[in-house]
């Protein structure tokens, strides 16, 4: 039993990333897949920083581009826990563009990142407890409990999830 408590803030990420033609698509916009990435890098940073262990995606949900991003921008990705379960954790990854030159800021993209901690044979191993210190991050450890309760019924796993 892992009976550590860290807070949201102590595993809390930024990446910054500027958007070069080689990250670009046929359309001369950045390419989905080149956010996705960047997500996944920046969730999986997050979800190490809080468990101090290795950390594998096991499901990358509700994916959404909400704005084009376009070559010459720089990608501003912020990456926070939700909710941890046993071993697994939920990432939050809120994606925005700035312009360096007008200082204008753009919500992109919003992912959820799942990820689950390893031990040193690579098995699935406890992460720490989440202490939460907020009515806001309350509200978002339940939010994404019951996130995972679906992915998990949709999967047809019906193990308990973590309170
Ligand atoms: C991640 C992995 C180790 C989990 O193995 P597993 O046999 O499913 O292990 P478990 O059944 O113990 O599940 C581990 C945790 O993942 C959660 N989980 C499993 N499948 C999931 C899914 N599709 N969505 C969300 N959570 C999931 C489980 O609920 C459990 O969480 P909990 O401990 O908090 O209750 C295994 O699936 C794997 O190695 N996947 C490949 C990872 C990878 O290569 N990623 C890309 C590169 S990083």
């Amino acid at each position: 039993m892992n009976s550590a408590r860290k807070t949201v803030a102590e595993s809390a990420t930024r990446l910054n990333q500027f958007m070069n033609p080689e990250h670009a698509n046929a359309l001369g916009n950045v390419h989905g897949g080149v956010i996705l990435k960047l997500c996944d890098e920046c969730g999986g940073i997050t979800a190490s920083r809080h468990a101090r262990r290795p950390a594998v995606t096991v499901a990358v949900d509700s994916m959404s581009f909400h704005e084009p991003v376009w070559v010459g921008q720089l990608l501003n990705l912020r990456g926070r826990i939700n909710y941890v379960g046993r071993t697994s954790m939920e990432v939050e990854v809120i994606v925005e563009t700035e312009n360096l030159l007008t200082g204008e800021i753009t919500h992109t993209n919003s992912a959820y990142c799942i990820y689950v901690a390893l031990d040193d044979q690579g098995r699935p191993t406890e992460a720490p407890r989440l202490e939460l210190t907020t009515d806001a991050e309350r509200r978002r450890f339940e939010e994404g409990q019951e996130r995972q309760r679906q992915r998990l019924e949709r999967e047809g796993r019906q193990k308990k999830i973590e309170e």
